[in-house]
């Protein structure tokens, strides 16, 4: 044994081995030392609210209140704002007074940990640098970049005092009238995860005490995305198979990374609320996956399995249904009957002190992983990292490579910058629709709290085109309607559609159809004859099928951020190329929301002749699809072997070449399909990605690795197989086969 330590420490394998065992041993003696009411404190987390009022516009911290939480409640960690984000200093007086009063007032010394949710920027912070939403992010199929956002949120975060972040959404958005649909990386699980575990990198860096790292928290395990009726926190139904094959891979992908927190699904799947779940929170993600860190509930959801879930007659109850099903850390956040009930429940023997303190321990381990036990106050080397200019940057080359562009009859698009141009439509003016879900308040309809160098796409074009000899016109819709000669003035008409900002259960939509008075004015605008572009900015993809043909140009926007007004104008004047990519299918009905990976079954259709059938998918755009003002050749798909083996891997690789007159991104995709399968295979699905630059004229060739692990599926027994068969491999429009054996 003596032998086996000194050759890990030789090899500096048992550093961090022995670092870490000190610091479980020394939360181990704090918890042994701690009363029920401690612990149950620690459990605890509690909205600002609770102890703070704001008074003309500031907040104040209501000490009494503050007191009682700490002296009374023992609580242990905080989050959220008022009503909207605050100033860097006025944050830094919020987080650390909590700590102070809590360091003179709690006994063992255990510090308070503010959490905040940060979900594109430090949404939370006046003059933080936002970016575009994950769907966005997606839509870049660039890694790197998510990682660089996810990064400069953590130092700004931090830069806040704040070292806890509910960010990012993992599920699988495959529903699209979701209202937090722009908050998923779309609808394939292999992008989801490959994006996500991009994002958490830039907020975990590689050690949480880092002034450059925050605890990220992957949410909502599990099944939040996909609710039957398209409302939020509304219930799921979810196979087995299915939640195994398409819902956990994300979260198991972040557990495997290190990923220190996990939120809860605030509804049900099957029935069975998630907060109540235990074979969900306890046997699958703890047994089975190994998740070592924190589980926190969703705001009041213990409270609701109660109140709305109906599966426990009482509040109390509601709380043993919680903790016993694997529970840590409870958003209460506005009463303390969570952390009263918690110690009866205790005290009376229903739930066990070792269970209570294994939750404490995580918790405490992840304030000791922060940094918090030694520097508990904001850090002075944080501050410095917050505002750089080159975070606008990142922020609006993220959104360049995220604008889709969907249409593009006879190259109407880019336009020339000395044209008479129209700019017309509810979003065409808005930064609020730029930037959508948590942007500076909750909501992030407030503009006021937007960085004046920030422009709508009117101002991102007026900027462009000043000093060019055309002209810009911006009507209101109501001037248009009065005055429709307007349109037969301009060259162009640049009509801005889409929706404006909404988060989460206010979001809620009953129709997918774009709304009827954009579809009108759009049809109005085509009348003119004149070439009409239409931008959508917008959260969720709204239905355009009766509009699509009357416009010559559509550009797919998301909601990009504040940089999205430049990143527009830039694509729709050519001076950068677009490259873009859905990460979702862009339903052309309401009634035929049909997701890329479908089985066949979803295709196949029976006509009048029962005996045969056609072949039916035909979405508005494909997931994947996106144009460039550029063309690309692929060419060369050349498989290592058309047999694989075992765990051996198959190189693939293709050639593709720009082909038009400019340079250009290009994301290149690899799909594969299993030709027969004991469950009904899809009919594609994505298995890798890498994006390129291609200077006109020039070549690459892409290589990707595929081992049998990235074609498995999920079979009847719940396991993940790859069936002996035939495969195919499609890049573009080229497809080749090989056998697994
Ligand atoms: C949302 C979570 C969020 C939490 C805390 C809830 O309403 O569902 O995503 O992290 O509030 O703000």
């Amino acid at each position: 044994m003596k032998k086996l330590i000194l050759f890990l420490l030789a090899n500096g394998i048992g550093a961090g081995l022995f670092a870490q065992s000190l610091d479980e041993t020394k939360i181990d003696t704090i918890i042994a030392r701690m009363s029920i009411e401690e612990k149950a404190g620690q459990m605890t987390n509690m909205a600002l609210v609770t102890i703070a009022d704001e008074k003309n516009g500031t907040v104040v911290l209501n000490m009494e209140k503050l007191q009682q939480a700490i002296q009374v409640y023992h609580v242990g960690s905080y989050q959220n704002v008022l009503n909207h984000a605050y100033s860097l200093d006025e944050w830094h007086r919020i987080v650390d007074t909590i700590q102070s009063v809590t360091l003179r007032l709690e006994k063992h010394k255990v510090p308070s940990l503010y959490c905040i949710d940060a979900v594109h920027g430090t949404n939370y912070t006046k003059g933080s640098a936002l970016f575009p939403h994950n769907l966005a992010m997606a839509a870049t199929r660039n890694p790197d970049l998510a990682t660089a956002g996810g990064r400069i949120t953590a130092m700004e975060m931090r830069a806040s005092g704040i070292r806890y972040n509910f960010s990012p959404v993992l599920d699988v958005g495959r529903q699209p009238l979701w209202p937090r649909f722009a908050e998923t990386f779309g609808e394939d699980v292999y992008l989801v995860k490959t994006m996500g575990a991009a994002t958490i990198k830039g907020y975990e860096g590689t050690d949480l005490k880092s002034t450059t790292s925050v605890a990220a928290c992957m949410k909502h395990y599990l099944g939040y995305a996909v609710p039957a009726s398209g409302k939020d926190r509304a219930p799921a139904y979810i196979s087995d198979i299915q939640l195994r094959e398409y819902f956990l891979p994300p979260f198991q992908e972040a557990v495997q990374t290190g990923t220190r927190t996990l939120m809860v699904n605030s509804a049900e799947i099957n029935g069975i609320p998630v907060h109540a779940n235990r074979y969900l929170l306890t046997d699958l993600l703890r047994n089975e996956l190994g998740f070592k860190g924190v589980v926190i509930s969703d705001w009041e959801d213990v409270k609701k399995l109660y109140e709305r879930h109906k599966t426990a007659e009482s509040y109390k109850e509601a709380v043993y249904q919680s903790v016993t099903a694997g529970i840590d850390l409870c958003i209460v956040p506005v009463d303390y009957n969570f952390t009263q009930y918690l110690i009866q429940l205790v005290k009376e023997g229903r739930i066990s002190e070792q269970r209570i303190d294994r939750s404490v321990k995580r918790i405490l381990m992840l304030k000791k992983e922060l940094g918090l036990f030694d520097v508990p106050f904001v850090e002075p080397s944080a501050i410095v990292q917050f505002g750089k200019p080159e975070y606008r940057t990142t922020s609006l080359e993220a959104a360049r490579e995220a604008i889709t562009l969907l249409k593009n009859e006879k190259n109407v698009l880019p336009l020339a910058k000395n044209k008479k141009i129209l700019v017309i439509g509810p979003t065409a003016d808005s930064k609020t629709s730029l930037c959508g879900a948590w942007s500076y308040t909750w909501q992030g309809k407030d503009p006021a709290y937007f960085d004046v160098r920030d422009l709508t796409v009117l101002a991102a074009i007026r900027e462009k085109t000043a000093g060019a000899a055309g002209e810009v016109k911006f009507a209101t819709v109501k001037e248009f309607e009065s005055n429709t000669a307007l349109a037969k003035k301009a060259d162009y008409i640049v009509v801005c559609a889409g929706e404006d900002s909404y988060a989460e259960t206010p979001g809620n939509i009953n129709s997918l159809e774009l709304p009827d008075d954009q579809q009108r004015l759009v049809a109005l605008l085509a009348k003119s004859g004149k070439p009409v572009i239409m931008v959508l900015i917008e959260g969720r993809p709204r239905i355009v099928r009766e509009i699509e043909p009357l416009c010559k140009g559509i550009v797919m926007a998301y909601w990009p951020g504040p940089q999205g007004g430049r990143a527009i104008a830039d694509i729709l004047f050519g001076d950068v190329n677009p490259s873009g990519k859905l990460p979702f299918t862009y339903p052309r009905n309401t009634g035929d929301i049909i997701a890329y990976d479908h089985k066949l079954l979803d295709e196949a259709v029976e006509k009048v002749d029962p005996y045969s059938y056609t072949l039916e998918f035909n979405p508005q755009w494909q997931f994947g699809f996106g144009l460039s003002y550029t063309s690309f050749a692929y060419s060369n798909l050349t498989l290592s072997t058309d047999t694989l083996r075992g765990n051996a891997v198959l190189k693939i690789s293709v050639t593709v070449k720009n082909t038009g007159a400019k340079a250009g991104k290009e994301a290149v995709e690899l799909y594969s399909k299993d030709m027969f399968a004991s469950i009904t295979p899809s009919v594609k699905r994505l298995r890798k990605f890498t994006k390129i630059t291609l200077e006109p004229g020039a070549t690459q060739q892409v290589m990707f690795e595929l081992t049998a692990a990235d074609v498995a599926f999920v079979n009847k027994e719940l396991k993940w197989v790859t069936e002996k068969g035939e495969f195919e491999v499609m890049v573009a429009g080229l497809k080749k086969s090989f056998v697994y054996q």
